[in-house]
C-alpha cells in the first residue's frame, strides 16, 4: 500500500474531471474455486485498490462529487471470522489508512446509493466483470439481471458510465513515480523467473517443470503470476497453457510470463528460446527478424509518435525479413497496406500495463487504448493492436513482434486466396508448417525524450546472448 496522500490525491484528481453525481466502487469478493469455502487466491479490483488501496474482500466504496464525500463501506469481523483468521484490524482504522475519515456497515452502501437514485441523481459505475459484482450493482440500481449472466454483463457495460469510465482510463494511463517503481520491482522478478528457467531447460525436462519453477519464484519474491504462465514448443498457439510435452531437440519453445509485485503492479516479458540451447540457421533467420523488430520499437518509442505507426514500422521490418528468406514477395509498402503481416503475426505490437498486465482492459480495449481520432482496423494483427495511441510520457507498455507460422491459418489464406500475390505459399509448407512461432517482449516507458526497457536487466535478447546463457 501506498502513502494516504497518494490515494487522497488520486481521488482528487477524479473528482476535478467528473461534473456530478456520485460513483460506486465495489471491491472484489473470494471467489469459490471448487467448492464454497475453497477459494481462488483473493485479487482485488484494479481500479478500487488505485484509488482506494484496501487489499481485501468484501469492501466498496463511494464518491459524491458534488459534496465531495468519501465513503468505505466493510464489515468489522466477527468472533467466528478472528477464530479462523485472527485478530484483524477495523474497517475503520483500514479506511483512514487511505485517507478516508467516513468508513459504514456494508449494507449502508444500499442506503446511500438507494438515496441518490431516489432523487433522481447521476450514479456512476465502471463496467463490472465479476457475476458477483454484477448482482450487487443490479440489486443497488435496480437493473433485473437476465437469465444469461453474459447478457447482464452486456447490459450493465452498457449502463456503465462512459464520463467515469474516461476519467479512471485517463488517470491510471499516466504512471506516477511510485508505480514505475512497482512496475520496475515486477519485472526484476519477471527478469528471475526467466532467467532461472534459461538456466534450468535440458533436453527431456518437461514444459511442466518450467512452469513451476518460475511459478514458485513469482510467489516467493511477489504476489504470483500477473497471468497463466504461457510455456510451450507450440509457440504458434498464441496463448498455449498446455505443458504436457517433452523438450526435444531441434525444436524452440515460447515463454510468455510475467509477475505482480506485492501491491500487483505486473510485469510480460517473453522469450523464444531453442530446446538443446543451440538455434539451428533457420531458427537464427527468424528469431533475429523478430528480435531486430522488437529493438526497432525500442528505438521509436518516444512521445509523440503513435504506437500504431510503430506497430506498422515494425510489421514493414518483419515483412523485409521475412522477403529476404524467401516467404513473401512484393512492394513492402503495398504489403504493410494489405495486411500481410496478419498471417505471420495475428496480433497487435503491444498493450498497456499497471495494475492489470493488459492494464485496464475490462473498462474497454477501444477506450483504453485508442485515442478519440483513432478508429480500429479490422484486419487481421493490426485489428488486435490494444495500444495504438500517441505516446506520452508515463505510458507502460508491451513490445511483443512475433513470428508465427500457424498451418490452418496458412491454408485458410491459400484455399481463399488472400494476399495470394505476396505469399509464397509453397516454401511455406515445404519448410514451415513445423516450425513452431517466436515471440519477444519487454515492457516499456515512455521517458521525456524515448522510452526505457523496464526492469534493472534486460533478459537475453540476441541469438548470441540466448546461447551463451543457456550453455553455462
Ligand atoms: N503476455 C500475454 C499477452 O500479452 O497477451
Ligand atoms: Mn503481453
Amino acid at each position: 500500500m501506498f502513502d494516504k496522500e497518494i490515494y487522497k490525491a488520486r481521488r482528487e484528481a477524479l473528482k476535478k474531471s467528473m461534473s456530478g453525481g456520485i460513483a460506486v466502487f465495489p471491491g472484489n469478493s473470494e471467489a469459490p474455486e471448487n467448492y464454497l469455502s475453497n477459494q481462488y487466491r483473493f485479487r482485488q479490483d484494479s481500479s478500487f485498490l488505485y484509488f482506494f488501496g484496501i487489499d481485501e474482500p468484501d469492501f466498496a466504496a463511494v464518491i459524491d462529487f458534488d459534496s465531495g464525500e468519501e465513503i468505505i463501506f466493510g464489515n468489522d469481523v466477527s468472533i467466528d471470522d478472528i477464530i479462523w483468521m485472527g485478530p484483524q484490524p477495523s474497517v475503520t482504522s483500514k479506511a483512514e489508512k487511505v485517507g478516508i475519515s467516513d468508513s459504514r456497515p456494508f449494507k449502508e452502501l444500499f442506503k446511500v446509493v438507494g438515496e441518490a437514485v431516489a432523487k433522481g441523481r447521476m450514479v456512476h459505475f465502471l463496467p463490472p466483470y465479476r457475476y458477483y459484482n454484477m448482482l450487487l450493482l443490479s440489486e443497488l440500481l435496480g437493473i433485473p439481471c437476465t437469465k444469461n449472466g453474459n447478457d447482464t454483463r452486456k447490459m450493465l457495460a452498457e449502463r456503465s458510465s462512459k464520463e467515469l469510465t474516461k476519467a479512471v482510463i485517463a488517470l491510471r494511463l499516466i504512471k506516477e513515480p511510485c508505480e514505475i517503481e512497482e512496475i520496475d520491482k515486477a519485472c526484476d522478478i519477471g527478469y528471475e523467473m526467466h532467467y532461472a528457467a534459461m538456466k534450468a531447460a535440458r533436453l527431456g525436462m518437461k514444459e511442466q517443470e518450467l512452469v513451476g519453477l518460475m511459478e514458485g519464484i513469482t510467489v516467493s519474491k511477489g504476489w504470483g503470476p500477473s497471468f497463466a504462465i504461457i510455456l510451450s514448443q507450440n509457440g504458434e498457439t498464441l496463448h498455449n497453457h498446455m505443458h504436457h510435452q517433452y523438450l526435444t531437440e531441434g525444436r524452440l519453445f515460447v515463454i510468455d510470463a510475467g509477475a505482480e509485485s506485492n501491491t500487483h503492479y505486473a510485469s510480460d516479458f517473453t522469450r523464444t528460446l531453442p530446446a538443446s540451447g543451440k538455434f539451428t540457421q533457420k531458427q537464427k533467420e527468424i528469431y533475429t527478424i523478430v528480435s531486430d523488430a522488437n529493438n526497432l520499437a525500442v528505438e521509436m518509442a518516444r512521445p509523440g509518435i503513435t504506437y500504431r505507426e510503430v506497430h506498422l514500422a515494425t510489421a514493414r521490418l518483419m515483412l523485409e525479413g521475412l522477403s529476404s528468406v524467401g516467404i513473401v514477395k512484393g512492394d513492402l509498402d503495398e504489403m504493410v497496406e494489405k495486411g500481410v503481416m496478419g498471417l505471420f503475426q495475428p496480433h497487435g505490437l503491444g498493450h498497456n500495463m499497471g495494475l492489470d498486465v493488459h492494464d485496464m482492459e475490462d473498462l474497454g480495449e477501444d477506450l483504453v487504448g485508442y485515442d478519440e481520432d483513432q478508429v480500429r482496423s479490422k484486419q487481421l494483427g493490426l485489428g488486435s493492436l490494444r495500444m495504438a495511441r500517441r505516446l506520452k510520457p508515463g505510458h507502460v507498455i508491451t513490445d511483443e513482434p512475433g513470428i508465427y507460422f500457424i498451418p490452418a491459418l496458412i491454408e485458410n489464406w491459400k484455399a481463399a486466396g488472400t494476399n495470394a500475390e505476396f505469399i509464397n505459399f509453397d516454401i511455406l509448407k515445404k519448410e514451415y508448417y513445423d516450425f513452431g512461432g517466436i515471440r519477444i517482449e519487454d515492457d516499456l516507458l515512455i521517458t521525456a525524450d524515448g522510452c526505457r526497457v523496464l526492469g534493472s536487466r534486460r533478459l537475453p535478447h540476441t541469438v548470441a546472448e540466448v546461447e551463451k546463457e543457456m550453455a553455462r
